[in-house]
């Protein structure tokens, strides 16, 4: 049985304090939420004070991003033994504005995911198309050739840690979402891409989160297609009330 995950990325929104009380928000509403792990990924700043407000609770920590190098010299870089020190067990990686304004590439994110499971850290790896790419009919080509590029470089055993997150850029704080059917038929095509490599099963373990413009409105509509496990939630996961409303639509 694949787990079930609702994941707020914060982007860079809140100060600290703000991130704190968010959180200690999320942690109280997260007693009416059932068989859906919470997840919330703060920026850097935040992740101490916010792993103190989550002690005790069920809400899993995430860090937005890690460095691809393990320590040294790279200045305003975070290691991801800095975010496990900190406890997270969560990394989102490879997020369309991190590809975007950042210049990460796949090659970049191979890097990045490896130095993560080594230290236990489940990858939440981003893909999507654009809206050029999905206007010229070459979304399937786009998130196939993302995953394969990243996720095909590892082991089933491997595998088993990592999370996927589709998102396409175009619904991406634009409150534009993608249809329920436009999401699962590209869910289930990234399903049957892990499966070419890894086998049915491993594919059928893996739990494939969607992400754009997801919130209380839609998000019933969309857990409820077959291969959909969940979503990753930006702008709905700065409102508590609304972040908990996603995670209670099973
Ligand atoms: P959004 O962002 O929910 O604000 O569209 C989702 C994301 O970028 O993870």
């Amino acid at each position: 049985m694949r787990k079930k995950i609702v994941a707020g990325n914060w982007k860079m929104n809140t100060t600290v304090p703000q991130g704190v009380e968010l959180a200690k928000e999320v942690v109280a509403l997260s007693k009416d939420v059932k068989d859906c792990l919470l997840v919330v990924a703060p920026p850097f700043t935040h992740l101490a004070p916010v792993a103190e407000a989550l002690k005790g609770s069920k809400v899993a920590l995430a860090a937005q991003n890690c460095a691809d190098h393990t320590s040294g010299a790279y200045t305003g870089e975070v290691a991801v033994d800095m975010i496990d020190s900190i406890g997270c067990t969560y990394c989102i990686l490879g997020h369309s504005e991190r590809r975007q304004y950042y210049g990460e590439t796949d090659e970049k994110l191979v890097v990045k995911v490896k130095l993560a499971l080594e230290k236990n850290i489940k990858p939440i790896l981003c893909v999507g198309e654009n809206l050029e790419e999905r206007e010229a009919g070459k979304h399937f080509d786009v998130v196939t050739s993302q995953i394969k590029n990243v996720l095909y470089t590892l082991t089933a055993e491997e595998m088993k840690n990592i999370v996927v997150a589709y998102e396409p850029v175009w619904a991406i704080g634009t409150g534009k979402t993608a249809t329920a059917e436009q999401a699962q038929e590209i869910h289930a095509a990234i399903r049957k891409c892990l499966a070419d490599k890894f086998g049915a099963q491993v594919a059928e373990d893996t739990t494939i989160l969607y992400g754009g413009s997801c919130k209380p409105s839609n998000a019933k509509e969309l857990f409820a297609q077959k291969d959909i496990d969940g979503g990753l939630i930006g702008g709905a996961a700065l409102k508590a009330a609304d972040f908990i409303a996603i995670a209670q639509s099973y």
